[in-house]
């Protein structure tokens, strides 16, 4: 039996564990009850409670206008499916910008109400403050640097990030920071792969990639995304597991044909 099987529920200290004896960890979004337990009979190491639910979930445009309290709901459906995961919820944009006191009151909120096993914030030393008080409060954070999708309205497009040298020393410091500060793991966002590896080998903590090459410690993608049930949506990083909006557009057509036609239901599938 591998190390992995073994593992009845990922902690951060078996995330630190595989980060030093090298084993990858996987890491997938989502939002609701039974998604989440299909992605831990998988074996998936962490699930994320990302606040792209913003997108995929509601349909918004970006991830700015999803609520603590709707983030709380999606996180309460997926502690409910997840056994074995470790979950990480996205603090909403607003709730850690605005001083340390409300950040921790909106951490523990999602901690107490929703059962998961940590936050993730978007930032860097702009917000350490708050990190730190979180962390100080018990409760275990995931960093998140790079393109960080709650600034899109600074940054005015999805473009790689930290491609010059200022932006790249810029996330060094800040990666180094934050494990400082107490993050028990960080996730790079859409940056040169070299610029991630380099990270990766200076950090003691899991380095999770998206859009960030091989040189880390593990990957994420968006559940929709890597399913294929948003066909709109292709980045050069994005790799499709499975065509489900196609499966999913003819499983519905069939249906809607045998209603149609009278040969739904037939007399085995009545009373
Ligand atoms: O919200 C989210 O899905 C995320 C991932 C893209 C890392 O933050």
């Amino acid at each position: 039996m591998s190390v992995h099987s073994e593992i009845k529920k990922v902690t951060t200290k078996v995330l630190a564990d595989m980060k030093a004896r090298g084993e990858k960890i996987s890491m997938l979004t989502a939002y609701d009850y039974s998604m989440a337990s299909v992605i831990d009979q998988a074996g998936m190491d962490i699930i994320l409670v990302g606040d792209s639910a913003s997108n995929v979930m509601a349909g918004n445009a970006t991830t700015l206008p999803i609520t603590l309290d709707q983030i709380i709901y999606h996180a309460q459906c997926v502690v409910r499916g997840a056994k074995r995961a470790f979950v990480v919820v996205d603090m909403p944009f607003g709730t850690t910008e605005v001083g340390k006191e409300e950040a921790v009151k909106s951490a523990v909120r999602i901690m107490k109400e929703s059962g998961a096993d940590a936050v993730k914030i978007e930032g860097g030393e702009e917000l350490i403050d708050s990190i730190r008080a979180i962390i100080a409060g018990g409760i275990p954070v995931m960093g998140h640097l790079g393109l960080m999708p709650q600034s899109i309205n600074q940054y005015g497009s999805f473009a790689l990030r930290a491609n010059d040298d200022a932006e790249a020393q810029k996330l060094i410091n800040d990666a180094l920071l934050l494990e400082k500060a107490g993050c028990c793991s960080l996730v790079l966002e859409k940056i040169p792969a070299a610029l991630a590896k380099k990270v990766a080998s200076q950090l003691h903590i899991p380095v999770i990639g998206i859009g960030a090459g091989n040189g880390v410690d593990g990957q994420v993608l968006v559940m929709h995304d890597m399913l294929g049930i948003n066909k709109g949506f292709s980045p050069k990083f994005l790799r499709r597991y499975a065509n489900l909006f196609d499966v999913m557009t003819e499983a519905l057509q069939h249906y809607i044909s045998d209603v149609k036609s009278g040969d739904f239901p037939n007399e085995n599938e009545s009373y």
